[in-house]
This record gives C-alpha cells, structure tokens and sequence, in this order.
C-alpha cells in the first residue's frame, strides 16, 4: 500500500469518430492505460483516466464527405459506439468525453490565446493546395499523394502511414484532390503558425531525462528533434473544427485538429471536475510537481505525444509535462497490420461477440506489441485462452472450490498449523504480488501478466504435490491445511489479476467472501474467514472453439 497516494493521470489517446475500432486499437491504446489506471487505484493512488471522441477535422469532414452526411451524423454513429465497447470490455475511463465539447471550445480557444500572447503565434500568408472544381481549400486528408520521405504512393496530407513521418501536404508528391480527384493548385492563404522550432533545444533537454522510456519512442522522439523542428500551421481552411477565438483572418478557418485534440488531455480533467462539483479538483494532476503523467497510445501517435505535445505544453507553460509515453507498436493480425479499412482481421464487435471480455482482454494482453510488432491470429487466441487461461488459472479456481465442496460442505476449512510448503507458497504468492506491481508501474504489462500467470502456476504445483484428493479420506487435517492454503493463494493471485481481468477476478473474490470496492480490489492477498460458503463451482472461463470460417 502506498503511503502518500500519488496524483496519476492516465491520458488515453482520443479515437476518431469516424469507424468502428478493431482489435489493433484495442491492443495499442485502449487496453494497456485500463489494465495501468487498475492497478494504481488498487494500490491507493488518484487515479484520472480520460479520454474521448476526436469529432474534428479533416478525417471526420472527408468520411461525411463520402457518405453524403454531416460530420455530426458521422460523430454521433461512432460516439456511442466506442461508450459500448469501453462498457462490454471494462475500459474503466473516469471520463470519456468529446472535442465537441463548449469546454473543451472554451480551453482550447484560451489555450490558442494564450500562446499568442507569450508570442509562439504569427500569422504567415502560404501557397496551400486548392480544388479549383470544388472551389475549396484542401487541408490534410483532403489531399493524398507519394510520400516525399518514403515515397509511398498513398499517403496522407497530414502523415505517411508507411513511414509514420508527419507531412504538410504541400510536401507530397503528385497530389491529388479527394474531393475531385483532380490535380490542385496552388493558392495562397493566410494561417497562424506555431514557432515550434523554438522548441527544439528544450525538448532535447528534456528528452535526455526520459532514459527510462521506451526504446522505439525515445528513439523516434529524439530523431525528430535531431533533425531540428520547423515551424507549424496552428490552423487550416476548414469549417468543420474550433473556430479561432479572434477574427483577424478571413473566416473559415479552424485550429489544427490534431493541435486542439491534445488539449483534450488538459480539458477533459476539467470536464471531469465540474461534473463532480468540484471546478478546482483537476489541477492536482496538472499542475502539482509531484503528479505524473503517462500517455498510451498507438505507435502512428508517437509524435505527436512525445514532441508536439510537450512542445505545446512548453509553450503554454505551468502544465505538467508527460511522465512516460508508452506507445506501443502495431498488432499484426496473420502477419499484417490490423485494420479494419485494409480488411484484415475482424471488427472488435465481433470479437466482443464471440469472446467473454475477460478472456479477450487476456489474449490481447498477453500479445501486447510493448517494444515490437505482435502477431495475434484466431489460432493464438484460443490456445491463449484454452491452453493458459482455462487450464491454468480457471481450472485451478475450479479446483479448489469444487474440492472445498466436496470434502468440507463448501465451507473454508480452519486450516491449523502451516507447515513450511504452505508457508512458501503464501511468501510465493505475496513475491509475486510486489513483482507484477513492480512490472506495471514500469508499464510491462504483458510481462506483469505472464508473472501473474506463472503464480497460478505455482499454486497448481502446489496441489500435485500435496494431493489433497488422496490426503481427503485418511487426513482430513491435511487437507484441510492444503485447501485453505490453495484458497489463500487464489485470493493474492485474484487480486493480481484484477487489473487483467476485472470482471472474473471480482467473482473470485467475492466468491471467497471478499469485499470488493467499487474501485476493484485492493492489491494485497486478504484474509479468508473460516466458515465462508463458497457455493457452486461455476467455471469462471468457457472454453472457445471458433468455427471453420472463424479462424
Ligand atoms: N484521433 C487520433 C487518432 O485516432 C488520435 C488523437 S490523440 C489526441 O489517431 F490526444 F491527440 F487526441
Ligand atoms: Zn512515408
């Protein structure tokens, strides 16, 4: 337990509401910060997890565009659907919100003016691609054509999904209108721009205090600051976004999306604040020395998070800059990157559909694509879920439960004297309370699982070597001894496992006569009461046989 409860703030990166997530999501940015925000509020921190639907932008206008909707139709279909699988799934945001917000208007229009005033704001006029067809400026993903860095053929205006570089569209090769499909001209137009190239010498500085980071993000980070930072456009010729909070430019124009979405990280806790009629409560996570920060998201995300934004924070000044970005790389789904638009691997739907949400998570988790692409094929999530999650830690509960029945009328035996092999497997047990902890507050998740998962595995060592079905006729002391050391140890691990796997790790406990906080359960190994009833033994986990086509 920790003493003095830390502010954590748990800063998930927000989804654009503009398709349904798939798994790769899920394993990149959804899952890993749920599993972290568990486990500090199981230890006593004040934990904030926020997030929301990024509704702005050129990647919501153009889908719109396609569908011949408005972007607020498009918004208000996905919005909802993303509060779903974060219900299904037990996502656990304390606030999951939208950029559509009047708050989040309101902090990121003071937000613009405020650097304004500390003079990181100019107004530039620029040559920017024009649809003379359409008569229409054509910021960001209005625009495709090959990459200058990479050359790939596709890419975006506003980045290449190939090499992950970020792009200003006038740098791409060959453009093209995604409008009309035509070829766009030049013309010229007025912006603000950011001195970001202001920041270049700080945000070294500061990168070289972040040793402790994910190899793959520091590196990206530090490349791109390396290579020195030019001067961005703050805004674009969009209507659909925040309006600037001044009208000294011909109208039309909005703040960059991707520039007012990272905002959402400082607005969101202020949301949260005044729904809890406490306006004030947010800044012990933002502006408290001793508060940290950390930042999941997806690898294509990494720049934005571990440059722009601390760049952005800089510039605003007073803000807490992030702790940790543990971006994680991309979830290959049969050797390919998962995503729904390329048609590879299924909808999450369907896999909420087909799978229990603990024994999903578990899958997920433990392929999570921490410092390098991971591959996760139906194959894998069955001989995950059946070969280790049933056979390991489902069946030992079920053991042990169905046992208890059997010889004790379903009641946690008094279990006398401890002999040494019960005490080493309770020390075993609390060991690997203190290693996983220790692994998720260095966000190794999917290590803190296998660690988690390597107890349930003593505790079953355990049981074959007291055999308590042998011992149950001519020693029911034993037995008794065994049972209640077996049931110890499911109490400690189910607490373990409780960031993992929320759901069935509430049942176990409250199956062993544990109270659970609404918060989830406290990370400790408590004390059973002799006499609890433990009632049936239902299996926590079903087995999954996916069909022919399934797999
Ligand atoms: N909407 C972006 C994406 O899906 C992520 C935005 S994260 C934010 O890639 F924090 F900047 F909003
Ligand atoms: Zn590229």
């Amino acid at each position: 337990m920790t003493i003095d409860a830390k502010h954590v703030l748990v800063a998930v990166a927000w989804p654009y509401a503009q398709g349904p997530l798939h798994l790769g999501h899920i394993a990149g940015a959804y899952l890993p910060p749920d599993i972290f925000a568990r486990y500090h509020r199981a230890i006593g921190n004040r934990v904030l997890m926020v997030s929301g639907s990024d509704v702005h932008g050129t990647p919501i206008a153009v889908k719109a565009e396609a569908e011949g909707v408005t972007p607020q139709e498009v918004v208000d279909r996905y919005h909802p659907e993303f509060l779903g699988y974060w219900d299904t799934l037990g996502i656990s945001f304390d606030l999951f919100t939208t950029t559509g917000t009047e708050n989040h208007r309101r902090v990121a229009q003071e937000f613009f003016l405020r650097l304004l005033e500390r003079g990181y704001l100019y107004r530039k006029t620029v040559e920017q691609f024009y649809d003379e067809q359409e008569r229409k400026f054509l910021p960001d993903r209005f625009i495709e054509g090959t990459c200058p860095d990479c050359g790939h053929t596709d890419a975006r205006g506003d980045q290449c999904d190939n090499c992950g570089h970020t792009l200003d569209p006038v740098d791409l090769v060959d453009p093209r209108s995604k409008l009309s499909n035509s070829t766009p001209v030049l013309r010229e137009t007025e912006h603000y721009y950011w001195k970001l190239s202001d920041f270049t010498g700080p945000l070294q500085e500061w990168l070289e205090t972040k040793k402790g980071w994910r190899s793959h993000v520091l590196n990206f980070a530090r490349g791109m600051v390396d290579g020195g930072l030019q001067d961005r456009a703050f805004t674009r010729d969009l209507e659909w976004g925040i309006p600037l909070p001044l009208d000294d430019l011909s109208p039309g124009k909005s703040i960059y999306v991707w520039w007012e979405a990272l905002m959402g990280y400082y607005s969101a806790p202020q949301e949260w604040a005044q729904l809890r009629g406490e306006p004030e409560a947010w800044k012990a996570w933002w502006k408290e020395a001793d508060a940290e920060s950390y930042y999941f998201v997806g690898k294509d995300n990494v720049p934005f998070h571990s440059v722009y934004w601390p760049a952005l924070l800089m510039a605003h000044g007073d803000l807490n800059l992030p702790t940790d970005v543990p971006a994680n790389q991309y979830l290959m789904v049969g050797g390919r990157k998962a995503s729904k638009s390329m048609g590879v691997g299924r909808s999450l739907a369907w896999y909420l559909e087909h799978l229990e949400a603990d024994a999903l998570r578990y899958a997920v988790a433990a392929s999570f694509p921490e410092n390098n692409d991971a591959d996760l094929d139906n194959e894998e999530i069955s001989r995950r879920i059946n070969g280790e999650l049933v056979a390991n830690w489902g069946n030992l509960v079920n053991r042990v439960v169905s046992m208890t029945n059997r010889y004790f009328d379903g009641r946690v035996p008094n279990p006398g004297e401890l002999d040494d092999e019960d005490e080493a497997l309770l020390s075993a047990v609390d060991r690997t309370i203190v290693e996983v902890g220790n692994l998720i507050e260095q966000v190794r998740l999917r290590a803190g699982l296998s660690a988690a998962m390597a107890g349930a595995q003593e505790v079953n060592q355990y049981l074959s070597s007291r055999q308590p079905w042998k011992t149950a006729s001519e020693d029911p002391e034993r037995t008794a001894t065994t049972l209640w050391s077996a049931a110890s140890a499911i109490v400690g691990l189910a607490a373990v496992f409780g960031p993992y796997l929320p759901f069935t790790s509430r049942q176990v406990l409250s199956k062993f006569g544990i109270e659970v906080p609404e918060s989830g359960p406290r990370w400790e190994r408590s004390g059973i009461s002799i006499g609890t009833e433990l009632g049936d033994a239902d299996p926590l986990f079903s087995k999954v046989e996916f069909g022919g086509d399934d797999v």
